[in-house]
């Protein structure tokens, strides 16, 4: 992406169905991904460990169908691409295939990027994701934030620069501290994309969801609420029970009309 060189912000939102990915790529950001958190907030799973290759290639073919303009980025899930770089080669080619999505994303740092150039040589961009690792959440103790202590600091530098080596297209930056992420926006020629990492990145993606307030939780601190669905939704759904309840549901105008001499010449035969 020559963005990131130019200075323009690079947009990244996440989609799971034909209905949700229109909405991403008429807003005008540049990435949509099929994000494995979709298992969260779309299949009220309690991390993003359960979902497998066919659960995301199903929402992925949806999401391809809904995008005509936005890059579509699909996660690789948990355990379709940790085993091996040839389990990883064949899942990334299930997505292309069957999805038709342009890219994956994978979460690791250095471990991952013989895996991440594997699949690049085979064609298939990749999108890394370092810093806070969903899909490493029992590893890391809880959905916490990375690289605070200098140790941890390095290690996400060093990741990022082994992942820039192995040919990766960008680069998520997942809850590191702001300063931190500046560094390694700086540290990697690759653009970085933060979600709760700062103004310093190169681009920003966030859940859609939670831009959206579909759930009724509140969104993570690095998110912002730019609409209060939930309160919406089910404001309107109470008021469509109430109208039915009270037969002010469905209307006239909300009904078909009969022919009315069929309607004289039935009531004549049965009645
Ligand atoms: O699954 C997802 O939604 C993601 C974003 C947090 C980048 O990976």
């Amino acid at each position: 992406m020559d963005m990131a060189a130019a200075g323009e912000k690079i947009v990244g939102l996440t989609a799971w169905d034909h209905l949700s990915a229109t909405y991403c790529d008429t807003s005008g950001a540049e990435i949509v991904l099929v994000g494995d958190s979709l298992s969260m907030t779309i299949r009220g799973d309690e991390n993003t460990l359960g979902i497998d290759l066919d659960d995301m290639i199903y929402h992925a073919k949806m999401v391809t169908k809904g995008v005509k303009r936005a890059l579509v980025i699909a996660d690789m899930p948990f355990m379709s691409y940790q085993v091996s770089a040839e389990q990883a080669l064949v899942s990334a080619g299930r997505f292309v295939k069957e999805a038709g999505v342009e890219a994956v994303k994978i979460e690791g740092g250095k471990g991952m990027a013989e895996t991440a150039s594997r699949i690049i040589d085979a064609g298939i961009p990749v999108m890394g994701h370092i810093g806070l690792k969903p899909q490493s959440v029992n590893q890391m103790g809880g959905m916490k934030v990375q690289g605070r202590s200098l140790d941890e600091a390095q290690s996400i530098i060093d990741d990022a620069r082994s992942l820039e080596r192995s040919g990766i297209f960008a680069l998520v930056l997942e809850c590191v501290p702001a300063e931190l992420s500046s560094v390694v926006t700086e540290s990697v020629r690759v653009p970085t994309i933060g979600i709760g990492a700062g103004l310093g990145c190169d681009g920003q993606i966030q859940v859609t969801a939670d831009l959206l307030g579909l759930l009724e939780k509140d969104p993570p601190k690095h998110a912002k609420k730019y609409l209060d669905s939930s309160r919406l939704i089910k404001s309107a759904l109470r008021g469509y029970v109430d109208d039915v309840k009270t037969s002010k549901f469905p209307k006239k105008s909300n009904s078909f009309q009969a022919v009315s001499e069929v309607m004289d010449a039935l009531r004549d035969k049965n009645l």
